[in-house]
């Protein structure tokens, strides 16, 4: 079977494809198929060993997959042969199978595909907990997702609405605003390079500011976002794809009578597992509902898979990147 392998570190170009041997099958484990992977932010560090997980040498990035479940491992109860998954599997996704912790798999609903599940635990996971468990949320409220048209940004704009919020959705390029806005019907996008401050737009188009801000891009974008927040309003301290990690301003806590919530959706599924496996049975059956339409816009073999990394890195991506595996 075929994997993208790190074997030394280094930028996207110093993968190399191979065939290996199909690993074993632990106890409590199984062994998935794989039909597609997600391709995340997270991957390019992993493998320029700039992420805080190092893997020893060779491994393959890959934080998450979906397939079919092709061998349990001994004591393995919720999953037998032949059932459809998604699984977070952190890296070694990036291979034809792979093996898994039970506890890291999810069943996947029949009306999801592979490539669709590949690429919702990470973001969908990461948007519901910060917007129903950590802002929790209010239909008819105003949500501002920076970073719109991002994995989790599309994820958050998605949710949002599925829950009756009101949307606006900033970025770095009006040709991925245009098409946001297309896919998700966002009330208003903003181009946060072109419309700079940003902050008296928001306050204009929602009466006060916004009251809920879903943040994954720090930087001055969270300095604003704090300047643009209604009385009350919760800020979602989710990322800082922008490079800089912002100080909040204490006395702009106060003036708002807002807050600034961290959100770590990785730790919260560690430490909260049967509520993080409520919210994948809730987004599922969202799904199921026709409530909510995760997009891809790139799709590449698993050969490609540096290809695939460079999507994300040149930030083209509106939603999410996968690789698939032909079978
Ligand atoms: N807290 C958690 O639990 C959690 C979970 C998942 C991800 N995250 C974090 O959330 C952030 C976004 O993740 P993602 O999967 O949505 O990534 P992504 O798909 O690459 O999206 C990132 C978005 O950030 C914007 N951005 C602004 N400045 C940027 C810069 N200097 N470089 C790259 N992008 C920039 C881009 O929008 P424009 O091009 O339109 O500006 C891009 O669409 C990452 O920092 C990730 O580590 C956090």
């Amino acid at each position: 079977m075929k994997a993208v392998l790190c074997k030394e570190y280094g930028p996207p170009e110093s993968l190399v494809v191979e065939d290996v041997e199909s690993p074993k099958c632990g106890s409590g484990q199984v062994k998935i198929a794989v039909h597609a992977c997600g391709v995340n932010f997270p991957d390019v560090l992993l493998i320029k060993n700039e992420y805080q997980f190092k893997p020893s040498l060779p491994f393959a990035p890959g934080a998450e997959v979906a397939g079919e479940v092709v061998e349990v491992g001994a004591g393995v109860e919720k999953f037998k042969t032949g059932d459809r998954v998604a699984a977070m599997t952190g890296w070694d996704g990036f291979r034809e199978e792979v093996c898994c912790e039970e506890v890291k798999c999810l069943p996947l609903p029949e009306s999801m595909d592979y490539a669709t599940g590949a690429g919702f635990t990470m973001t969908y996971g990461t948007s519901y907990h910060a917007l129903v468990d950590r802002a929790k949320i209010q239909a008819g409220e105003w949500l501002l997702v920076h970073g719109g048209a991002g994995g989790v940004g599309t994820a958050a704009i998605d949710i949002g609405r599925a829950l009756g919020a009101r949307t606006i959705a900033t970025g770095g390029d009006d040709k991925k605003l245009e098409k946001l806005k297309g896919l998700y019907s966002v009330d208003h996008v903003i181009n946060y390079k072109t419309t700079n401050p940003f902050k008296d737009r928001v306050k204009e188009l929602t009466d006060g500011g916004a009251d809920v801000i879903y943040d994954p891009v720090g930087g001055d974008v969270f300095d604003q976002s704090l300047r643009c927040i209604n009385w009350e309003g919760r800020l979602l301290v989710v990322g800082f794809a922008s490079g800089t990690i912002p100080a909040a301003k204490a006395n702009l806590l106060l003036l708002k009578g807002c807050a600034a919530m961290g959100v770590f959706w990785g730790r919260f599924a560690v430490m909260e597992p049967e509520k993080c496996r409520r919210n994948f049975e809730t987004l599922f059956e969202m799904h199921d509902q026709g409530k909510l339409t995760p997009h891809i816009s790139h799709r590449f073999p698993l050969e490609k898979a540096a290809d695939a990394l460079y999507a994300v890195i040149n930030r083209e991506v509106v939603g999410k990147c996968v690789l698939t595996v032909h079978r």
